[in-house]
């Protein structure tokens, strides 16, 4: 039996998906445990390239069984799409599975996420607009829809007319805007209920039963911990915990059954959004970060803010996590620099800090304070073996190491399967 977490380790986009797609050939499962549509995991598999928004990335496995955990918020709409374009691509979606205690994404979701955006002005999030932070809030005001009550056509109908009518007064009242109607979504949805059927289930009885009995489980990780809600750069973060810490609420699994928790960083960091950003760089290195990195969202579109390694971050993020081994991604994507950074302590006015302060406000205002490193200047592209890295890649590994006090088990040189250095075995 083991059980594996692969978390993200700074602001979303690390390569989880790829990773995941990877370490999947050895598992029996994948749950995704908390986020929803608006993760955007890339998987480059022969000529196709896939995006996952809501199915685990392990579903191009055949073997492999997939959960959209209790922990997910699910828009319907957005996975049965999802499910039928790779439905299209020739995968098979027999194996996915649908927690019951899945929250449902409603319509009433993405239109206060977009107006509540739009009311905040300059001191917009730059959330995704699918409508995930609302989903949540519902959740714990507990006037959320689930997967079971969509199932029950009664239940459904008397729990929608109640919330509806609440975000009505909200969208007519303080915005301004049409009142939605229940008709129309009622019979949409009862719609949607009827083709997901198949798929929800009690899905932490399954894991449970699999986990007992010595199955490999991957659990997927979304975003990141630097957008988690209570570790995150508040307000500017995602409205779920995206931390191990959550990954056994969000699956339905122990704490104690994750045997290893691998957390995920690129070999420099990016973020789309607003929120402060200690390393971000702007014209030159930062456009050419952004080029060679191709750093456009996979769920927006927009271009993402890049900037050098934040070992600050890094390392608090580590700690956090208790990661037992890192992966380090994209390192290809340094190859044409003649200087690599790592920020390993920031300024703040007269004080020198080795961990980010809580106040965002104060983080905006660190200065990083960089070692410079020797860039490589040769291709890394799909190597395989770490006796194969130039020298300089591999000072620059193991001090990124260093700085994590966390052992560096992976490190990815290419988008496609198999482009990955396995410096150490993992427990899976
Ligand atoms: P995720 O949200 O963490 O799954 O990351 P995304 O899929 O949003 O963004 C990562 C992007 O980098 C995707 O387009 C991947 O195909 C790509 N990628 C992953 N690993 C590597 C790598 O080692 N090198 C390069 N050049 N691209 C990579
Ligand atoms: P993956 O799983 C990067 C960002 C949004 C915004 C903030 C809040 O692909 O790594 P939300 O719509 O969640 O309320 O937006 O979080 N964000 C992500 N950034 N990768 C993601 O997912 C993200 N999911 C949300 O851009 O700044
Ligand atoms: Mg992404």
């Amino acid at each position: 039996m083991s059980v594996m977490a692969v978390v993200g380790a700074q602001w979303g986009d690390e390569g989880k998906g790829k990773l995941i797609d990877e370490l999947s050939a050895r598992a029996d499962y994948v749950v995704r445990y908390q986020g929803g549509g608006n993760a955007g995991h890339r998987v480059v598999y022969g000529d196709t390239e896939f995006a996952f928004h809501l199915v685990p990335a392990g579903i191009l496995h055949p073997n492999v069984a997939c959960v959209i955990g209790n922990g997910v918020v699910v828009d319907p709409r957005g996975l049965l799409a999802e499910m039928e374009s790779l439905g299209q691509l020739g995968v098979d979606m027999s194996k996915l599975y649908i927690s019951e205690r899945a929250h449902v994404v409603m319509p009433y979701h993405a239109v206060l996420d977009r107006l509540e955006e739009e009311s905040r002005g300059v001191e917009k999030i730059g959330t995704v607009l699918r409508g995930i932070g609302p989903a949540y809030v519902d959740k714990y005001s507990r006037v959320g829809i689930r997967m079971a009550d969509l199932l029950d056509v009664d239940q459904f109908r008397a729990k929608l007319a109640t919330v509806l009518a609440q975000k009505n007064r909200m969208i007519t009242q303080i915005y301004n805007q049409q009142p939605l109607s229940l008709e129309e979504i009622h019979t949409e949805y009862v719609g949607y209920a009827q083709r997901l059927r198949p798929y929800i289930t009690d899905t932490e009885a399954r894991l449970h039963k699999a986990m007992t009995s010595g199955a490999s489980i991957l659990l997927e990780g979304a975003q990141g911990a630097l957008l988690d809600v209570d570790f995150g750069t508040y307000p500017f973060v995602t409205s779920s915990s995206t931390v191990a810490g959550n990954a056994s609420t969000g699956a339905g699994l122990p704490p104690r059954s994750i045997q290893h928790v691998l957390g995920v960083y690129k070999a420099y960091i990016t973020r789309v959004g607003s929120g402060p950003m200690p390393t971000e760089l702007f014209e030159g290195e930062g456009k050419a970060l952004r080029d060679a990195g191709h750093e456009y969202g996979t769920t927006t579109g927009r271009a993402r803010r890049c900037g050098w390694f934040d070992a600050v971050v890094g390392r608090f993020v580590a700690r956090l996590n208790g990661f037992d081994s890192v992966a380090i991604m994209k390192l290809d994507v340094l190859d044409g620099f003649s200087t690599v950074k790592i920020c390993t302590s920031y300024k703040l006015g007269d004080r020198e800090l080795t961990t980010p302060p809580a106040n965002t406000s104060e983080l905006a205002a660190c200065e990083p304070v960089y070692e410079e490193w020797p860039g490589w200047m040769t291709s890394t592209v799909g190597v395989t073996r770490w006796e194969d890295l130039p020298a300089k890649a591999q000072r620059y590994l193991q001090r990124v190491e260093e700085l994590l006090e966390t052992p560096l088990a992976l490190i990815s040189t290419g988008p496609g399967r198999g482009e990955t250095i396995h410096r150490r075995e993992l427990a899976l």
